[in-house]
């Protein structure tokens, strides 16, 4: 009798170890857009959202080349923010950033064409946004050329766009502040080094 009641016991736990592995495998199978964490999916979600159409409704203000590791990187902002920079030179609340990175090719005399787009960063500063100590009013996220999210990792991009504080954590805020007094579009060479041009 005793032995019996193991033995029920036992076939119990096997069965639920089997029930979480295919509750598991299901889960991982139906998440298309998520990473897995262990054997278990998890979602992710960005509260910045995919500027939709965006290279017809933002301004291209800045095309910024990296010769040495051949990439080249275009630059967007939406139109409200340009018109608030163009006068105060200051970054307002609301403001939308996509920086797109391609890959390149150079020809004799240096000089990079795009061939193809990899990757579309955005950064949002909204009022109130103070999430990090070392990111101001800013959020992150990083696309896929289709548009669907491919991290929403503040950290990494904390890690490198808090050496500019003092430009309100953008890289190219001289060349914004150009763009938004000329509405012309700024050419130049990264002014950081190949090590930042991934
Ligand atoms: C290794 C350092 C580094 C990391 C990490 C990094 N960035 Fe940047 N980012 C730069 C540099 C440098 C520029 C300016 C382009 C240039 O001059 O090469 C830039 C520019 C940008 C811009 C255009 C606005 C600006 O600041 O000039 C956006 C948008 C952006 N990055 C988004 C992101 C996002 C989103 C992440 C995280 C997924 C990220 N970046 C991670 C170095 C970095």
């Amino acid at each position: 009798m005793k032995q019996h009641k193991w033995f029920v016991l036992l076939t119990l736990f096997i069965s639920a170890i089997a029930l979480v592995h295919l509750i598991s495998l299901f889960s991982y199978r139906l998440s298309g857009n998520g990473y897995t964490q262990g054997n278990f999916a998890v979602a992710i979600t960005s509260p910045v959202q995919f500027p939709v159409n965006y290279q017809q409704k933002f301004m291209h203000y800045a095309t910024v080349d990296c010769p040495n590791s051949r990439i080249v990187r275009q630059m967007y902002v939406n139109h409200d923010s340009l018109d608030v920079v163009a006068t105060s030179e200051v970054v307002p609340s609301n403001t939308v950033i996509v920086m797109e990175t391609y890959s390149a090719n150079q020809s004799d005399q240096g000089n990079l064409t795009p061939t193809q787009l990899n990757n579309i960063f955005i950064r949002e500063k909204r009022n109130g946004w103070n999430i990090d100590p070392h990111s101001g009013e800013w959020q992150s996220a990083w696309y896929s050329p289709s548009g669907s999210l491919v991290s929403d990792n503040q950290g990494s991009c904390i890690g490198c766009h808090t050496r500019v504080r003092e430009r309100d954590y953008v890289f190219t805020l001289p060349a914004l502040i150009a763009a938004a007094k000329t509405r012309q579009l700024q050419y130049q060479q990264t002014e950081f080094g190949s090590s930042v041009c991934q």
